[in-house]
């Protein structure tokens, strides 16, 4: 049976909506999954510290949309609101954040609708995180539907950040004194100096490691000619 590519429009019941968002935040959690475990099996390493995923709440859906000034329907909703299925990828380096990025780019069935470097170009907040949407194809008994998610890579920093900083805007709702502003934009320019030195010590751990190694390997070398020449001394 062929396929019909569906477009969002012609999906018009909540419950499908939830459903496709719902399957559309499994496919990409699994993907993701998968790189990762990949990822250790070629390297030894783990890029993703872990992932968080979440459905956004009708309540917040509606809000998102008055605030944009769209009137509430399901249309409206699957084409103006790009964050109802959300990942969080947090990992432990910026490096790690591009390296990520360029994987799931990579993904031939998924889309990047658009890029939003918030490492690059921070937000006057002090905001920093890569965030990208893609579309993942969720397939039907009878169709396709091309479904919106909204994937937000950052660090174990920028993270603890974005999630004090959140917490506190929304008990100003978002009228928070100059002064709280300013110290939360000082907290993340510390975060973001925390960040470059946990990366640059990772380097030096690495490539003192490959030194210890290198010293190990001639050492053991040394050993063994030395070894051979005794046997061939021995066999004089
Ligand atoms: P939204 O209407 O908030 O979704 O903005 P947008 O459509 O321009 O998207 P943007 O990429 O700017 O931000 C989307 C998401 O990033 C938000 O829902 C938050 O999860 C996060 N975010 C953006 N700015 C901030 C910020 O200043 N502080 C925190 N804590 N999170 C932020
Ligand atoms: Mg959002």
């Amino acid at each position: 049976m062929e396929n019909a590519i569906k477009n969002y429009e012609d999906v018009d019941s909540w419950k499908t909506i939830m459903f496709l968002y719902n399957s559309a935040i499994k496919e990409v959690g699994t993907k993701l999954e998968i790189l990762n475990d990949e990822f250790q099996h070629v390297h030894q390493y783990n890029p993703i510290e872990h992932i968080k995923t979440r459905v956004k709440t009708p309540e917040s859906i509606v809000k998102k949309l008055r605030k944009y000034g769209y009137e509430i329907s399901i249309e409206n909703m699957v084409k103006y609101v790009n964050d109802i299925a959300g990942v969080r990828l947090i990992c432990s380096f910026t490096s790690d954040i591009y390296r990520l990025a360029e994987m799931i780019g990579n993904q031939s069935d998924l889309k990047v609708l658009s890029i939003k470097d918030y490492i690059k170009n921070p937000k006057a907040s002090g905001y920093k995180s890569y965030h990208m949407l893609v579309s993942v194809p969720i397939f039907l008994s009878d169709s396709v539907v091309d479904t919106k998610v909204e994937i937000q890579i950052r660090t174990i920093a920028m993270d603890f950040w974005a999630s004090l900083e959140h917490k506190i805007y929304y008990k100003f709702e978002g009228n928070a004194p100059e002064y709280i502003s300013r110290d939360l934009k000082e907290c993340a320019d510390m975060v973001s100096t925390l960040d470059e030195k946990m990366l640059s010590l990772n380097e030096a751990i690495r490539e003192c490691l490959e030194q210890q190694e290198e010293l190990n390997e001639s050492a053991e070398n040394k050993k063994e000619n030395q070894q051979d020449g005794q046997v061939l001394q021995g066999l004089d």
